[in-house]
């Protein structure tokens, strides 16, 4: 069965779907993205993930391309169409196509595209012995809150990470502070057991598997602190980890060259990962 993609409209075989030259996202990455989850053919808190798209699309002055009702038809469509069980829907919307000028064009239609990538469950090997992050300067701009496809430091990061032999980039501000990874979200265990994520901001996105985790962590009455953190306070950690829609969370066991506690996944990683496994089996169809 061939692989579909959605077009301005249209179903398309993946390889010959394409957008118009003078697409705004093409020349300005003037649009915003959305990735969300799919695990076990439900889309994984696709109600959160459309509430950023909508805030993202409100915060650069883009209309929603269509009501969120037909967005979740296509999208659904969409992986049907594709037999998509585990993997994840991707989907951007842009302000349009227009003669290339900085400003916004006076008529144009949001253009929006959704496509899907059937994945692989996580490694066990990534499970048991952890991953690598490397530290980078933060060079982004302030509004990392929003989820725009101007991503050319995180892609210059996790370029820099896979040359280091690293799975991820953690980003440090102007203070010495991780903001988050260049595609996830930071996470530490301190040594009296607290988990700590940095607070929501302008400094970084507000990935939906964080509050999701968040969520579950206040649930089961784990110390948890949102706030900023440092390299040497992760350094210094008992555990660390990374959470995204496409990571779940993963456990992170050495920053830079320094082990993370023991060198190995962590006992509350490894609890926190289970709840938000069991989190998701228990989605159920919402449309
Ligand atoms: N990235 N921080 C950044 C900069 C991200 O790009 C992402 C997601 C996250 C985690 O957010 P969420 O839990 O909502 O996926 C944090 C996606 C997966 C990507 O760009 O592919």
């Amino acid at each position: 069965m061939p692989r579909h993609a959605y077009v301005n409209g249209r179903y398309l075989p993946h390889g010959q779907a394409a957008v118009h030259i003078e697409d705004r996202g093409y020349q300005f990455a003037d649009g915003v993205y959305e990735v969300v989850p799919v695990y076990k053919g439900i889309l994984v808190d696709e109600g959160p993930h459309l509430d950023r798209l909508e805030r993202s699309l409100g915060e650069l002055r883009i209309p929603m391309p269509m009501s969120r009702a037909a967005l979740k038809l296509v999208s659904h469509e969409l992986m049907r169409r594709n037999d998509l069980s585990h993997g994840f829907l991707y989907m951007q919307v842009t302000r349009g196509v227009a003669p290339r000028d900085h400003k916004f064009p006076e008529r144009a239609q949001p253009a929006l595209v959704m496509t899907t990538r059937q994945t692989k469950p996580h490694s066990e090997k990534m499970l048991s012995e952890g991953l690598k992050v490397i530290t980078v300067a933060d060079i982004r701009w302030q509004r990392c809150d929003i989820k725009s496809t101007s991503l050319l430091p995180n892609v210059l990061a996790k370029q820099q990470a896979a040359e280091a032999g690293a799975y991820e980039a953690w980003q440090v501000d102007a203070e010495g502070r991780i903001t988050e990874g260049s595609s996830t979200n930071a996470w530490i265990v301190t040594a009296e057991g607290k988990v700590v994520t940095r607070d929501a901001s302008h400094a970084i996105l507000n990935g939906i598997t964080r509050l999701a985790l968040i969520e579950l962590i206040r649930k089961a009455g784990y110390g948890f602190e949102e706030r900023a953190f440092t390299i040497d306070e992760a350094k210094a950690a008992r555990e660390a980890f990374l959470t995204s829609s496409t990571s779940f969370a993963l456990p992170v066991t050495r920053i830079d060259d320094t082990p993370v506690g023991n060198g190995h996944p962590g006992i509350l990683f490894a609890k926190l990962r289970a709840h938000y496994m069991d989190y998701m089996a228990g989605l159920e169809e919402t449309t």
